[in-house]
């Protein structure tokens, strides 16, 4: 009994103890940030997320844990944005057709089509005040944004061919959340649906939806060319990422480690966009390789067609993304054109 009593006492005094030193009892703790995302982990963003853990773990010496989950096994496209809010996640890299349901559809200008005439113009804009711009717009939804990731111009694919606009008549196309994906699919005579990733294939075999549009690499990742017979290599939008993080907890870090985050953070980005283009050849030479679908290049007059029925989406969609960032749009997009064309100077 005396034993027992003394016992209880011990585990009384540690606990005490430990209550009154609660920052040196959990300094052993690592800080978890969990990063939720809904693609493959061999996509440009998976491998994006992976390199971001391994240097982010690495240079905290373990202090710092990432915890990627891939494929929407926590969360599905909505859902994610709402835990991050919540902070039951830390990191997401959700598309920029993404953030219209959040409150900032001025993302949705990434999403007109044909809106960057070359990988100029989106580096400009995204690494520029147009780009650092847009990611301010989310502080006031208690987020951070902390950088681009590209993935790449999509495919349009369905079990036809769709060579001209005319071809999309009546299609059911799974979209993004993003109104002017809706703009893009009505312009063509379509029927858009807004259905989650995670979704979407499983639509497509059992017929809900007739079509989509992905990058190659997300098409392949996700076995879409198993259930669709036909794809267009239109190149006539684009799809990105942006890295995004729960304000409170970011700023909640100690500054030696958030600064540690932000170089190794800065790193991911320059790895993701960097192995974007290669990773979407593969896939699509993958696809091309299975036989299942055919992938089909547009003529120079089918790629006008294209052009006159899609375009009119900019105006449409003006007042929704907003004018001036239209504007910016356009301008730097002019601005890369002229320095593409320039001649070079010539070395005496
Ligand atoms: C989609 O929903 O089609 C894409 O946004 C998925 C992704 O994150 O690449």
């Amino acid at each position: 009994m005396r034993f027992h009593l003394k016992c209880l006492s011990l585990l009384a005094g540690a606990a005490a103890l430990m209550a009154a030193l609660p920052g040196q009892a959990l300094a052993a703790d690592p800080i978890v940030i969990k990063f939720s995302h809904v693609v493959a982990p061999n996509t440009p963003k998976g491998k994006g997320a992976e390199f971001f853990k391994k240097l982010a773990e690495e240079r905290t010496k373990g202090a710092v844990k990432v915890e990627v989950y891939p494929n929407s096994q926590l969360y599905k496209d909505k859902e994610e944005m709402e835990m991050l809010q919540l902070g039951a996640v830390q990191m997401l890299a959700p598309s920029l057709a993404k953030f219209g349901p959040l409150g900032v559809k001025e993302f949705e200008v990434f999403d007109l089509p044909y809106i960057l005439p070359s990988k100029e113009a989106l580096r400009s804009v995204t690494e520029g005040p147009v780009g650092q711009g847009l990611l301010k717009k989310l502080e006031g939804k208690g987020i951070i944004g902390l950088g681009y990731w590209d993935n790449g111009f999509k495919v349009m694919s369905a079990n036809k061919p769709l060579k001209s606009p005319a071809d999309f008549k009546g299609q059911k196309m799974r979209i993004q959340s993003s109104k002017v994906l809706e703009a893009e699919m009505k312009a063509l005579g379509a029927l858009p649906q807004v259905m989650a990733f995670s979704e979407v294939y499983q639509a497509l075999q059992t017929g809900v939806v007739d079509g989509t549009e992905n990058p190659p690499s997300n098409m392949f990742t996700q076995k879409m060319h198993e259930v669709q017979k036909h794809a267009t290599l239109s190149n006539h939008g684009y799809l990105g990422y942006a890295v995004i993080v729960n304000k409170k907890f970011w700023e909640g870090l100690p500054a030696d480690i958030r600064a540690i985050l932000e170089g190794a953070m800065n790193e991911a980005t320059r790895y993701a966009n960097a192995i974007a283009e290669t990773e979407n050849a593969e896939a699509l030479a993958a696809m091309k390789a299975s036989g299942k679908t055919e992938f089909y290049e547009l003529s120079a007059a089918e790629k006008d067609a294209w052009r006159k029925a899609l375009l009119p989406v900019h105006q449409e969609m003006e007042a929704r993304v907003g004018k001036d960032l239209l504007k910016a749009f356009y301008a730097e997009g002019e601005k890369a054109s002229a320095t593409a064309a320039a001649p070079a100077k010539k070395v005496k």
